[in-house]
């Protein structure tokens, strides 16, 4: 039997893709690592298909590699008798807890066959809800900046984990980047904010995240001094 990974998207029920749906019909049971996974799941399966793992809220190496080794024992088994969706917010290969349970699995259940359904990433769907085009021919770098972490270098950047935004724009916008800030992006839960003003984002949400791009970069495109009204600006 299969344990499928499935990605539920950023956190909009209606963003869960086909195939995952699909798949979360199918089922036998869905585990899921938090509160906001597990309510975007409750929209395709019922109460009763629910498996409960814990997680500990620790960084502890030790405890997190013992409730890990405690999942993956849980899943294994339920695989036995079925198949069984893991899910996560966004996409189970990036950034995700999904990457725990399946070297876990790997490691000490290497008969569970396993599969990744992939879902709609923060990575992806900050564009459209930031109104930011990466233009083909750019480069797009994936950060982390929690605590008022603020890294540099590439162009463009999105930056995850943005815990203290006041600290972080402070220091970016010194190294010559404009900062966009996006919270609960595409989710049914919590208040979406969508803003360049740090303090719209000071208090401390996880789902918080930012697009920093360095102020003057050139944009070489065919269509780029079209303005909104259909005229050439430089003709
Ligand atoms: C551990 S990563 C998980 C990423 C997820 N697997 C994905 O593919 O989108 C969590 C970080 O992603 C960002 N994030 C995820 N979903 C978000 C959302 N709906 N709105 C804003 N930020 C989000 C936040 O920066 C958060 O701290």
């Amino acid at each position: 039997m299969t344990v499928y990974g499935v990605g539920l998207g950023p956190g909009e029920a209606d963003l869960v893709t086909v195939r995952g749906k699909r798949v979360l019909d199918a089922v036998d049971t869905v585990y899921s690592p938090g509160r906001l996974s597990r309510s975007v799941a409750r929209e395709y399966v019922p109460e009763s298909a629910l498996g409960d793992l814990d997680f500990p809220m620790t960084r502890d190496p030790e405890q997190l590699r013992t409730a890990w080794r405690t999942a993956a024992d849980v899943v294994a088994d339920a695989a036995a008798d079925g198949d069984v969706a893991f899910v996560t917010l966004g996409d189970p290969n990036v950034y995700s807890t999904f990457g725990h349970l399946r070297r876990t699995l790997s490691a000490f259940h290497p008969g569970v066959d396993v599969e990744v359904v992939p879902g709609v990433s923060a990575v992806t769907a900050f564009a459209t809800a930031l109104g930011v085009e990466i233009e083909a021919g750019t480069g797009l770098s994936l950060r982390e900046a929690a605590d008022g972490a603020a890294p540099t270098g590439p162009d463009r950047m999105i930056l995850f984990k943005v815990t203290d935004a006041v600290a972080t724009d402070e220091k970016l916008t010194a190294a010559g980047y404009d900062v966009r800030y996006g919270r609960r992006l595409f989710m049914e839960q919590g208040e979406t904010v969508v803003t360049s003003d740090p303090t719209d984002v000071a208090e401390r949400d996880y789902y918080t995240l930012a697009y920093a791009e360095k102020r003057g970069i050139e944009r070489d495109l065919a269509t780029a001094e079209f303005d909104d009204a259909g005229t050439e600006r430089s003709a």
